[in-house]
């Protein structure tokens, strides 16, 4: 029996044990000795450990696996009778380079738990509920954000992607084949899904200011990655005079500067977090920069204009330093609107609050593709993420279990609510 993590007044039911034995048995996957964060990227031997995982899960509880041809899964439960437009929920399980535990499995594993609440309270639900594990959410080793959720709608083109390359110069095509998947099987994990649910660790301190261990997704803020390409002329660092440069990393530097001014001054956000130098010696001038911005702003014209404004003063820089940039756009999410009455639905009864999030998501890549969706949060109280000190207490994931279940009850229920509520994605 797993021991108690805390005296939370829900532990006890099947939903917490599960919860408490699943994140136990997920924690120490791919985590690092040294910086106790994750290295889940996807196709690597961490994250197939995380499938293989998740798979074990699903058969324990004899849900019905159905994988895509691109890595992504759902596990199905499937009940005699069920009818209807099916619910999905269910996250992401890789991580970015030394991540959190949270981003992502949070949502997985608190899917599990809540089908065993759901059964636990003799729930059978009128529709079929999945649980999805998509993959690359993070985009971390191929570079483009919510690869497998958008591969899975159609909006990206398959042979886009496999000619996409890890810092490695490994193609996924080839990592896809690696792993035993044919892309040419494309993706049918979404065919019937009527509406998709994802449960994510906050990423922010909104819900810790509002005093509420779970909210609701109101909408994503637009964001998008951009590789900034600075060229210049390789020399020596001691015997070329600094009038004689045509130094990229200076005019780098000027640019990862006139990025965070820009975004300070308009309230968003910019971040150069991601650079490689050619050749990256001590002792010479580089040849070559390149740098990626992650940029979020509030609306897609404000990114828009951000982003135009960093890219105009890195070419006057460039002008002045003698050398040249390009800027191409990798991957822009424009901004999702989730479905107010969904969450209204969600969040209402319950009084949870409705909030944005400056973080991208499965569900925003759902969402636009029309599908009906709604985020639930849980409340991590440092706000941090992405990092190793990703946190959140037991108590709060518990109260997530309990919002999901309560939530894909809510969804997936036989007939109206006594209530007389229809259903939320009915
Ligand atoms: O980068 C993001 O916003 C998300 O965590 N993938
Ligand atoms: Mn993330
Ligand atoms: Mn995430």
């Amino acid at each position: 029996m797993a021991s108690r993590v805390d005296r939370d007044p829900r532990c006890g039911w099947t939903g917490s044990v599960s919860f408490e034995e699943m994140w136990r048995a997920l924690a120490p996957v791919g985590r690092s000795a040294t910086s106790g964060g994750y290295f889940r990227q996807p196709f690597t031997p961490a994250e197939r450990e995380c499938a293989d995982w998740f798979a074990a899960e699903a058969a324990a509880r004899g849900l019905t696996l159905e994988y895509d041809g691109f890595g992504n899964v759902v596990a199905w439960w499937d009940v005699p009778g069920a009818s209807g437009p099916a619910v999905l929920t269910g996250s992401h399980l890789d991580s970015v380079l030394d991540g959190g535990a949270y981003d992502g499995p949070l949502g997985v594993v608190s899917s599990f738990a809540a089908v065993d609440l759901l059964r636990e309270r003799g729930f059978v639900p009128g529709r079929r509920i999945g649980i999805g594990a998509f993959v690359e959410e993070e985009g971390s080793r191929f570079g483009l954000a919510c690869l497998g959720s958008r591969l899975a709608v159609g909006a990206v083109a398959v042979a886009d992607a496999e000619a996409l390359t890890d810092r490695d110069g490994v193609r996924l095509g080839d990592a896809w084949a690696s792993a035993g998947l044919d892309p040419a099987a494309g993706s049918k994990l979404l065919a019937d899904v009527g509406c998709f649910v994802e449960l994510h660790v906050e990423q922010g301190r909104d819900l810790v200011h509002r005093d509420a261990a779970v909210g609701v997704a109101s909408e994503i803020w637009p964001h998008g990655r951009y590789r900034f390409d600075f060229a210049g002329e390789a020399n020596h660092a001691g015997t070329t005079r600094m009038e004689d440069r045509r130094d990229p990393m200076l005019t780098y530097a000027m640019t990862a500067l006139a990025a965070n001014k820009q975004a300070r001054l308009a309230g968003q956000r910019a971040t150069f977090g991601r650079i490689a130098v050619e050749p990256n010696g001590t002792n010479a001038v580089p040849s070559h920069v390149t740098a990626w911005l992650d940029a979020r702003c509030s609306t897609d014209a404000g990114l828009a204009a951000l982003v135009e404004e960093i890219s105009r003063q890195g070419l006057a820089r460039a002008e002045r330093d003698g050398t040249t940039l390009a800027v191409t756009a990798e991957s822009v999410s424009k901004s999702v609107a989730f479905s107010s009455s969904l969450a209204a639905t969600i969040a209402d009864p319950h009084g949870w609050p409705v909030i944005p999030t400056q973080a991208g998501h499965d569900a925003g890549i759902l969402s636009e593709a029309g599908i009906p969706t709604a985020m639930l949060f849980v409340r991590n109280p440092t706000g941090v993420s992405h990092s190793p000190a990703e946190f959140a207490p037991m108590a709060d994931c518990l109260a997530g279990v309990d919002a999901l279940a309560d939530t894909l009850e809510r969804l997936a229920c036989k007939f109206p609510r006594l209530s007389g509520e229809t259903c939320g994605c009915q």
